[in-house]
């Protein structure tokens, strides 16, 4: 597609939208980047301090699902291409308010679906609607198997239901509209500033606090890692090279049983705090496993590698070792979204621990 200038990120307030934003204003001087952010408990503009001011970067506060602030935001910044990210992304919060994941994740995709289509009536020349998905969508796997881009979905959680969804309804609109779009189904990331509800920075905050470190189940699920600025490079390619109507897998051939890495983490920490050699293994505390979980996700990246040809660029020693320093260096950071909101929620997923 010819360069757009104006693209609007959606969620890039978040954990990968702000490395995505991050990436595209510092990268490309040419292009203006409008977030469009709810700032719900994941969203926080303390993750884009270093580029707020910069001329090509602007910040509007609005919801997905608010149609009119939305189709707003397409006339008044003339929006030609969006990088859609905005999402309720946490599988345990979709198990207790699953409605607070259709809204968002189906409705608000809809909404913005609608808006595009309203503002883009010359057809497709130098219009896009990337959607940013999730592994999820594909299912749980029991056996050595790959996800590819043509497994069929099946999806098992709230969460992953309500991406499903809405990956359907972006193809939809191709199909029937010509919407231009790109998908992307991306595994497990990991990385600075990701919200400490997801199991990596959970652990670290809990071994630096010597929390008790929850580990569902027996710790045998699987999950596959990449690092959220490798993420943000493949949705860089996918989003100037990709074609239209084309779906990409992107993972990092990174599989953990998650009992594995959280002994891992221990063992960096171990070390990185000076505490002895299994010190902080003996927090880790079997508990009740999520409901539904799924056993295995997996990416096969091998069409996004052959015809793109992006790949992780660090290995997960590297990533996981700039991980733990980042928020090891940024106390502050953490203490401030772990405060309020955070404690309640705590409270009520884990208990009293
Ligand atoms: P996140 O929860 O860290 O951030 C989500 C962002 O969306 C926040 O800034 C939040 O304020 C904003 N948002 C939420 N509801 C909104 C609404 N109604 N209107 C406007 N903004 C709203 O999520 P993340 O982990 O950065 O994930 C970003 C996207 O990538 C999601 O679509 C997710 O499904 C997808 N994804 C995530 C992962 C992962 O491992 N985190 C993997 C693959 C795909
Ligand atoms: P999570 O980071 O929530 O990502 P997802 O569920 O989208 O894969 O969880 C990663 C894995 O870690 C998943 O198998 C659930 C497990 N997990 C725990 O064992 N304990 C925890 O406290 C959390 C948050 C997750």
């Amino acid at each position: 597609m010819a360069t757009p200038p104006n693209i609007l990120v959606t969620g890039g307030a978040g954990f990968i939208g702000s490395h995505v934003v991050r990436r595209f204003v510092t990268k490309y001087p040419e292009l203006r980047i409008v977030n469009l952010d709810a700032l719900t408990y994941a969203g926080n503009l303390e993750n884009l301090r270093d580029i707020e001011d910069a001329p090509n970067y602007a910040f509007v506060k609005a919801d997905i699902c608010d149609a009119k602030a939305v189709e707003q935001v397409f006339q008044e910044q003339a929006i030609d291409a969006v990088i859609h990210l905005a999402a309720e992304s946490h599988v345990d919060r979709s198990i207790s308010d699953p409605m607070a994941f259709v809204n968002t994740n189906v409705i608000g995709t809809v909404t913005l679906l609608n808006a595009a289509r309203g503002a883009w009536k010359d057809g497709d020349a130098g219009h896009l609607f990337y959607h940013v998905s999730t592994d999820e969508v594909y299912g749980s796997l029991h056996d050595d198997s790959f996800f590819l881009e043509t497994t069929p979905y099946d999806p098992q959680s709230p969460y992953s239901a309500s991406k499903a969804s809405s990956d359907h309804f972006v193809r939809a609109y191709g199909n029937t509209y010509g919407l231009p779009f790109v998908i992307s189904n991306c595994s497990n990331n990991y990385g600075s500033h990701q919200f400490p509800e997801k199991l990596i920075p959970l652990m670290i905050h809990n071994i630096q606090q010597r929390k008790p470190l929850p580990v569902y189940g027996k710790g045998e699920n699987v999950r596959d890692w990449l690092w959220v600025e490798d993420h943000a490079a493949a949705i860089d390619v996918v989003f100037h090279k990709g074609r239209n109507g084309e779906t990409y897998n992107v993972g990092g051939h990174n599989e953990w049983r998650n009992i594995d890495l959280v002994q891992l983490l221990c063992k960096v920490m171990d070390r990185k705090l000076g505490r002895s050699e299994g010190e902080s293994a003996k927090l880790i505390t079997y508990v009740t496993d999520r409901a539904g979980h799924d056993l295995r996700y997996a990416i096969d990246a091998g069409k996004i590698e052959r015809e793109l040809g992006w790949r992780p660029s660090i290995t997960f020693e590297e990533g996981l070792d700039r991980t733990v320093d980042w928020y090891l260096q940024n106390a502050e950071w953490l203490e401030h979204v772990t405060s309020g909101a955070y404690r309640d929620y705590y409270q009520a997923q884990y208990g009293q621990r």
